[in-house]
């Protein structure tokens, strides 16, 4: 480890994160040293009885209530074995996904005009969670009842071009589509959502995406270790921020920044409560946005804030879980967290929310003065004034880091829960780099584009030309000038080696001397980069295939990507 040079807090601070975080809840007496436990943050999962007040998360979601129509509020929409978003194991057998109009919704829920509809042994799905394993065939025939054309990605399974639905074919209106693959990947939450280049930012919001959960041995261990189930203890949540349930509209600054909706649906609920014992549970995210960031914490009613432990990301588990008071996940990232519930008093709420925060949309060339005043940053809570420095919201109700309640957990039940969480969660090797070559991406804003290397998309071509069974590191660099961007990459796993010259919020949430954030560990299939930051990423280019595949590297804020920050990957 190398401190040198580094101011006396910082270098306290990186040595206090340092270490296997691991999660040892009921190892402290509760309720003592608090001074002790401050300084323990980022190591250990804490005790209910220590969770730590703080007025500036109070500040960041008092004045955030959820707001959901007339203030009745609905139970989270748990995915059962059918209906929206219920789990599909198909097994191995053939599959039809109908994209057509969204049809009947359960009572409460809030959805595009679009989805995905599926019949399968007699049971009737809406945009299925699909349930794999590692090793089996898919058959997915994609059936496209829209009056587009439109093609389904499955995002960050690493398949061949041909099974990858990355744009470059498409399936026209009242044509089929048949997928056939093998699950290559690790177990992890991944999830699946058209890909028409320039319609992609429509379709997706428009209704049309699920997740897809695989589940491998270490999945399993874990489900074991900590006694979850699917369902029940286990959760897996689809954030998507909407106007209502309204087809796509973008205004023009949307278009350059990003949609931002004014309702966040979870599940398709607006701010859902569920009723939970206490006892550690399992809540999967996925940041189903088109463009949002969201900042994830727990806070109790009164405003102290529940520390939870992050044990995976869009790759899977994390080699190790690590304790952390919140993260950020930006569009397309999946986030896996355990909220150890265990010490919590019947009667209690805690909330999931996002925090105030810096949206750094900071880019030039603006198309007119930007009135940031009209823009809700007036009334709004010191911290999100503080926070809105560079920040605009572009006529957004909801500006991109104002703060949010998501979803509130109550505590309704006293149960005896004694289960540790595991030390080790997978094996997972770091990539080896010592014969990579690096390969620069500069993200940017010039003439009215967001660009990667000052160029837009081109279909068909493929300025990144990777050899087959080599290591890259790409150095993705965004300017300041910029915005946050998601960066995904088609057909590859990424390992983040460093993260250089971060915000200084997000190098508070560094937990190694390399700049790493919790959710960077393990592996990514999409990484936000922000402004004036510098990310060093690993990729093998294994190809099973004796073929040349090729594959798209863009920017996750889908009106980005169909305005062409997006480029052409073959590895030959
Ligand atoms: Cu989630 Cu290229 O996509
Ligand atoms: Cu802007
Ligand atoms: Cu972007």
């Amino acid at each position: 480890m190398s401190t040198k040079g580094r101011p006396e807090g910082e270098l306290r601070r990186s040595a206090q994160r340092k270490g296997t975080p691991v999660s040892a809840p009921e190892s402290d007496p509760p309720q003592r040293h608090a001074g002790r436990r401050r300084a323990l943050r980022g190591l250990v999962a804490l005790p209910f009885t220590a969770w730590l007040p703080s007025s500036a998360l109070r500040a960041a979601t008092d004045d955030s209530p959820c707001t959901v129509g007339n203030g009745a509020r609905r139970a989270l929409l748990i995915p059962e074995d059918r209906g929206y978003l219920g789990r599909l194991a198909p097994r191995g057998a053939p599959l039809t996904l109908v994209a057509a109009p969204t049809g009947s919704l359960p009572a409460g829920v809030t959805h595009g005009p679009f989805a995905y509809r599926v019949r399968h042994r007699g049971r009737d799905y809406v945009n299925p969670t699909l349930v794999l394993e590692p090793g089996e065939r898919v058959r997915i025939t994609l059936a496209n009842r829209l009056d587009a054309p439109t093609i389904a990605h499955w995002h960050g399974l690493a398949v061949d071009t041909a099974n990858d639905g990355n744009g470059s074919m498409l399936v026209a209106a009242g044509t089929r589509y048949v997928y056939d693959f093998v699950v290559r990947d690790r177990g992890a939450l991944y999830w699946y959502h058209p890909h028409p280049h320039g319609s992609t930012a429509r379709q997706t919001y428009d209704g049309l995406y699920g997740l897809i959960d695989v589940e491998d041995d270490d999945q399993r261990a874990l489900r074991r270790a900590l006694d979850l189930v699917p369902g029940r203890t286990e959760l897996t949540l689809v954030l998507q921020d909407r106007h209502g349930s309204a087809a796509y509209r973008p205004t023009a600054a949307e278009l350059t920044h990003g949609l931002f909706g004014d309702d966040m649906l979870v599940n398709g609920i607006a701010c859902p409560y569920l009723d939970v014992a206490s006892r550690l549970y399992r809540l999967r995210v996925l940041n189903a946005c088109n463009a949002r960031t969201l900042r994830v914490a727990f806070t109790t009613a009164a405003g102290a804030r529940v520390p939870f432990t992050i044990v995976g990301n869009d790759g899977g588990l994390l080699p190790a879980p690590v304790t952390v008071q919140d993260a950020f996940v930006a569009t397309a990232e999946r986030l896996d967290v355990l909220v150890d519930l265990r010490d919590a008093p019947v009667g209690e709420a805690v909330m999931m929310a996002s925090l105030a925060f810096d949206p750094m949309h900071a880019e030039v060339g603006e198309p007119a003065p930007v009135d940031h005043a009209s823009m809700g940053h007036g009334g709004a809570s010191p911290d999100a004034s503080s926070a809105g420095a560079t920040g605009h919201a572009h006529g957004a109700a909801w500006p991109e880091g104002a703060p949010r309640r998501l979803m509130e957990l109550r505590v309704r039940t006293r149960v005896r829960y004694d289960r540790t969480v595991p030390v080790t969660l997978a094996p997972l090797a770091p990539i080896d780099v010592t014969a990579a070559r690096e390969r620069p991406f500069r993200l940017g804003y010039n003439k009215g584009r967001w660009r990667i290397n000052d160029r837009v998309f081109v279909m068909g071509e493929t300025p990144v030309e990777a050899a087959r069974d080599t290591t890259e590191i790409w150095l993705l660099r965004n300017y300041h000038t910029s915005m946050p961007h998601a960066m995904h990459l088609h057909g590859f796993h990424m390992e983040v080696l460093e993260r250089e010259t971060s915000p200084d919020f997000v190098a508070a949430l560094g937990i190694d001397d390399r700049g790493r954030v919790a959710s960077d560990l393990g592996r990514k299939d999409t990484l936000l980069v922000w402004p004036g930051e510098s990310v060093r990423v690993a990729i093998r280019f294994a190809l099973p295939w004796p073929e040349p595949q090729t594959y798209v590297f863009h920017c996750h804020n889908l009106e980005h990507e169909d305005g062409g920050m997006m480029v052409g990957v073959r590895v030959a």
